[in-house]
């Protein structure tokens, strides 16, 4: 069946098909309208701009998409939207959007949570790919594990308490002066660096627990680079850019490898936007085999927000029964009413 995915929780409009049957998933298009070079211009994503420009994007793109999938709207078994959480202004575009053209045309709507639609992009790259196994979501709003103990239900047994790893790259990238946003530079700058040149705190808090908190982190990088500043030497961009990208991908590392041996799964995802980040693919890698575990992480155009991921975890939500109502808002919330479980009475009531 053809599920048509539609994506604006941040700065990214994207509409994608991809062809799901029980042993097979293809991506027929995947187009994705990216907003970042508008957003450059102020350093970081103006919610407002962001709306607007996903207002202008989406027909657009969606056309585009059934274009190039080679499939006309009749053919959509679903539309897949991302209703939660992320920027509301954004998402409301989206969702509107969707509704007006699944409503209209007879099509089932399904809505899907952005976090859930990263690790579904791991399915896509990874046919072998099932359900239960550990999941690390990492982008710029998210920092999370998971247990994914079916396609549909996710448990989240560690979080950052305050900043998501995506976000503390993209602080740092913005006061040194690196193009926003500063994650990819931050990866690339980092080989020039020595990771062990300027101690940071680690984001992995200390104890049981499989929490993150990356403030700790960020200040204490801001403070270095105030003091460098104040005492006028240069700041060494490379040494920090190692340094810093050396404190989260262990920090995530530690994490990963005490959920692994608590959970006992022998597979990880990794996913989200940071999961392109190459030096935490290569570390990930390494606490998999130390583990007896199997790395999936999904190809980099995969990990940054597109429609075909949408599409993907939309799937396995049509198949769980979940649907939505003409009702349906957007929510800027990670754990929106109608998930957690996902009840379909919760559109049928209102
Ligand atoms: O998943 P995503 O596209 O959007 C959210 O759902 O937040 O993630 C965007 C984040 C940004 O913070 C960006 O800097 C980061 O992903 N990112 C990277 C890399 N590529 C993108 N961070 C580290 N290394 C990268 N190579
Ligand atoms: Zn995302």
């Amino acid at each position: 069946m053809y599920i048509l995915g539609i994506e604006s929780s941040c700065d990214e409009t994207s509409a994608a098909v991809v062809e799901m049957e029980a042993e097979k998933c293809r991506i027929a298009s995947n187009i994705v309208a990216s907003q970042i070079e508008t957003h450059r211009l102020y350093g970081g994503v103006v919610p407002e701009i962001a709306s607007r420009a996903h207002i202008e994007a989406v027909t657009g793109i969606t056309h585009q998409a059934l274009d190039t999938a080679g499939i006309t709207l009749s053919q959509v078994g679903a539309v897949a939207v991302t209703a939660a959480p992320g920027l509301i202004g954004a998402l409301l575009v989206g969702v509107n959007f969707a509704k007006s053209l699944a409503f209209a045309n007879h099509i089932p709507l399904v809505p899907v949570n952005h976090i859930k639609a990263h690790v579904a992009a791991a399915y896509l790259s990874d046919p072998q790919l099932k359900p239960p196994f550990l999941a690390v979501v990492v982008s710029g709003g998210h920092t999370s594990l998971f247990e994914v103990r079916s396609y549909t239900d996710f448990v989240e047994i560690g979080a950052t308490r305050d900043d998501a790893a995506g976000e503390a790259f993209d602080k740092i990238g913005r006061v040194i002066g690196l193009p926003y946003p500063g994650g990819a530079a931050i990866d690339k700058l980092a080989y020039e660096g020595d990771p062990l040149a300027i101690k940071l705190p680690s984001p992995a808090l200390g104890g049981d627990t499989l929490d993150f908190s990356f403030s700790g982190l960020k200040t204490a990088a801001l403070n270095y680079i105030n003091t460098c500043r104040q005492n006028g030497t240069e700041v060494p961009r490379a040494d920090l850019a190692a340094s810093y990208t050396h404190a989260i991908v262990e920090g995530v590392a530690q994490k990963t490898e005490a959920a692994l041996r608590q959970t006992g799964y022998k597979t990880v995802v990794l996913a989200g936007g940071v999961a392109a980040n190459s030096h935490l693919r290569a570390r990930l890698e390494r606490v998999a085999a130390d583990c007896k575990a199997r790395l999936s992480v999904p190809p980099i155009s995969l990990c940054g927000d597109n429609g075909a991921m949408v599409a993907a975890a939309g799937y396995f939500a049509y198949l769980a029964g979940q649907r939505a109502g003409t009702e349906l808002n957007a929510s800027a919330e990670d754990h929106p009413a109608w998930e957690q479980p996902f009840v379909n009475s919760f559109f049928e009531k209102r």
